[in-house]
């Protein structure tokens, strides 16, 4: 398996909900490591540019809406197979669906508002990586 590297967001509702150091324990209690982090209040077209694939859906709106609500930590994980991983970690895009233990399941309810975001291909990995972060902000370990 391969050292990757994949972009996870703790969206609005889990800083709200005081959930961000929990939730990291348990990126790196699956043995992924934090290889950058910072908080952000995304403005409009920082999210909207990020969920650009989503630019059609009904959801969008709100989407956008939601991740401008409060501030996010935007973190690049590291580890082996870190892009499935981080998925198997967040459980189903719907909390209602997640499996039990999985951070959806334990963080969100519904799911528009659910906890976390992560890359899910090693393209948008690529992509989500670079725009939130440079070069010099990664800090390889
Ligand atoms: P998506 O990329 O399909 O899910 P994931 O976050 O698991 O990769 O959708 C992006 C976000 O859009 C999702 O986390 C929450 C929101 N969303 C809705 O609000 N309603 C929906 O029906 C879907 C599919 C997504
Ligand atoms: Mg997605």
């Amino acid at each position: 398996m391969a050292i990757e590297r994949t972009l996870s967001i703790i969206k609005p509702d889990a800083v709200a909900k005081n959930a961000i150091g929990e939730i990291i324990a348990r990126f790196e209690k699956a043995g992924l490591k934090v290889v950058a982090a910072k908080m952000l209040h995304l403005s409009e077209e920082k999210a909207g540019g990020f969920y650009a694939e989503h630019k059609e859906r009904p959801f969008f709106k709100d989407l956008v809406g939601f991740m401008t609500s409060g501030p996010v930590v935007v973190q690049v994980l590291e580890g082996e197979d870190a892009i499935a991983r981080n998925r198997d970690l967040m459980g189903a895009t719907n909390p209602k669906d997640a499996a039990p233990g999985t951070i959806r399941a334990d963080f969100a309810e519904t799911i528009d508002a659910n906890a976390v975001h992560g890359s899910d291909s090693p393209a948008s990995a690529e992509r989500e990586v670079a725009y939130f972060f440079s070069a010099d902000e990664l800090c390889p370990r």
